[in-house]
């Protein structure tokens, strides 16, 4: 169900008191937009982020996982792991995964389709590098992204996607895609699912843009017509620039 998102993605920031103290403060302050917010602390803090946050409306989830059940997975988290610490959402395919993590998009269709078969909700992440984009490949890389990926699933699974655009160039550089750049690859992605599939699922599916959004600029994105929230890295480790984004959806 397409519905309005702002998730902040940790990385590998944050120790337990600060974890505690951040998500204290957001609790404290969140405004009710209507809007789901979501925090994706590192995995060891992640049974402590759920705990403290109790009832809250904030939910908690995670930045990677495997695609095994178990097994010899050195260093590893399962589906099975996360959701039975109440985490059941997990990001798959983040820029700095494929880069330092060497995840092709072929391991990537296997965590997704792991995920899925778990129920758990996938937000997938996806986006061209700066020579695509300055050679003018930026759709036929993201089509192939999201073809590799997830264009095998069923349709009945889109349920359970979120995607998030990010393009890497934008990504803890401080460049922003402009609001007219990030709505026309929204508004291709939401053609392209819309042709593979059908309307219906891509008029549902929630498609966020990730890359140096800060208070500044997240009113003027999230007015965009296909853009459905916001995958914040730098400026979600503050509770106050995070509270600004959440405002601006
Ligand atoms: P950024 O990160 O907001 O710091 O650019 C976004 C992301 O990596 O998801």
């Amino acid at each position: 169900m397409r519905s309005k998102i702002v998730a902040g993605n940790w990385k590998m920031n944050k120790n337990l008191q600060e974890t505690e103290s951040l998500l204290a403060e957001l609790s404290a302050k969140l405004p009710d937009t209507g809007a789901e917010v979501m925090v994706a602390p590192t995995f060891v803090n992640l049974t402590n982020a759920v705990r403290c946050l109790g009832a809250s409306t904030i939910q908690v989830i995670a930045q990677n996982m495997h695609f095994a059940d178990n097994g010899a997975f050195t260093g590893e988290i399962s589906a099975e792991m996360l959701l039975n610490i109440k985490v059941d959402t997990v990001i798959i395919g983040h820029s700095e995964r494929r880069a330092y993590f060497g995840e092709t998009d072929e391991v990537l269709a296997k965590k997704v389709t792991a995920a899925l078969t778990k129920n758990m909700r996938v937000m997938f992440c996806f986006g061209e590098e700066l020579e695509d984009r300055k050679s003018g490949n930026h759709f036929n890389i993201v089509e192939s992204q999201l073809r590799n990926a997830l264009f095998s699933l069923d349709a009945k699974a889109w349920g359970n996607i979120i995607l998030a655009y990010e393009p890497v160039w934008a990504i803890g550089t401080g460049e922003t895609a402009s609001p007219e750049q990030a709505q026309e690859m929204h508004a291709f992605i939401r053609k392209t699912i819309g042709d593979v599939y059908d309307v219906g699922i891509a008029n549902n599916v929630s498609i966020l843009y990730g890359g140096s959004v800060k208070p500044a600029n997240a009113e003027e994105i999230f007015s965009k017509p296909d853009v459905d929230g916001g995958l914040i890295g730098g400026a979600s480790l503050n509770a106050d620039d995070f509270v600004a984004i959440i405002k601006a959806i």
